[in-house]
């Protein structure tokens, strides 16, 4: 009989010390960080600790982000695009976004289980009714979210106050909307002008209703700047909004640097100059966290 013991620890050790792909260590073997929670975002605002956020849509990349040291993931409803070729979000589907959720949600534990996870409702599944809404968001707070998001103002008020009564965190998103793409007539900055006072108001009231997080997507820096300022208990999260916000999320094919299309003013590729995906990950936390990214006159618009 072959000795097989040093060949059997040989590769052992060299896949433990195999991180040139990002191979992650267990989760036993991973730094412990304490459960992100609404608490401790809060306390992070208070601090002035910025909220560092990216969307994931599997298992491993999630991973891969709170093994970086991420704040929050969000399931966006972009892996209509990134994941599934659509043109807009309008055509994802309630199971798709369940699918996902699971799959993020399994991922993360698998590692520490430390992110705070928010999952998009997609079109159609809160615009009918309060009630729509719980019975949607519900599929995905069982797949393993902790907030759910959904786009919009006015309307959407009322229905984020009957979720957040019956223990559903709500994250708010104001700007530009992409589910509504075809309204607004095209991706463009919202919140110019007239505008500016409408889309203040509606991100006060959805606070007022309780939503603890809003994503504001192509605002204007001034504005978005002073609606953070407005809402000490709701966290805002700026895309192409300026670095005023409590916090900012990046789609993850955009800072890696993979897209299939033109990429947006307020993207950096952070696997630029990086050793790996995880490696432009931390950097991408690093940039939120000291604040040097955004750049307001490169990432973003003025009033
Ligand atoms: O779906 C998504 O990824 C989003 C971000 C652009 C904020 O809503």
């Amino acid at each position: 009989m072959t000795n097989s013991t040093p060949d059997t620890e040989t590769t052992v050790a060299a896949s433990a010390n195999s991180t040139q792909y990002g191979s992650l260590p267990n989760a036993a073997a991973s730094p412990r960080r304490r459960p992100m929670s609404l608490p401790r975002l809060q306390d992070m605002r208070e601090r002035g600790e910025k909220i560092a956020m990216i969307t994931a849509y599997d298992a491993t990349y999630a991973a891969v982000a709170d093994h970086a040291g991420m704040d929050c993931i969000l399931v966006g409803d972009s892996l209509g695009m990134v994941c599934q070729g659509l043109h807009s979000t309008v055509g994802v589907t309630l199971e798709t976004m369940r699918y996902h959720t699971e799959s993020v949600t399994r991922g993360i534990r698998r590692v520490q289980g430390s992110v705070w996870v928010v999952a998009d409702m997609p079109f159609g599944s809160y615009q009918e009714s309060p009630e729509q809404a719980l019975r949607c968001a519900t599929v995905l707070m069982q797949a393993g979210a902790h907030m759910v998001k959904l786009e919009g103002g006015g309307w959407t008020t009322a229905t984020v106050a009957f979720l957040v009564a019956r223990g559903i965190p709500v994250c708010g998103h104001l700007g530009l909307t992409p589910q509504t793409v075809h309204a607004l007539g095209g991706y463009r900055v919202q919140g110019r002008a007239d505008n500016a006072a409408v889309l203040k108001q509606q991100a006060i009231d959805l606070a007022n209703a309780g939503a603890t997080m809003m994503v504001l997507e192509m605002v204007p820096v001034g504005l978005s700047a002073e609606i953070t300022q407005a809402m000490p208990n709701c966290h805002t999260i700026g895309i192409g909004a300026g670095n005023g916000t409590a916090g900012q999320v990046l789609v993850m094919h955009d800072m890696l640097g993979i897209n299939l299309g033109k990429n947006a003013k307020f993207v950096r590729n952070f696997m630029d100059g990086a050793k790996g995906v995880r490696d432009a990950m931390v950097r991408y936390v690093a940039a939120v966290k000291d604040n040097s990214f955004p750049q307001n006159d490169v990432h973003a618009w003025a009033d």
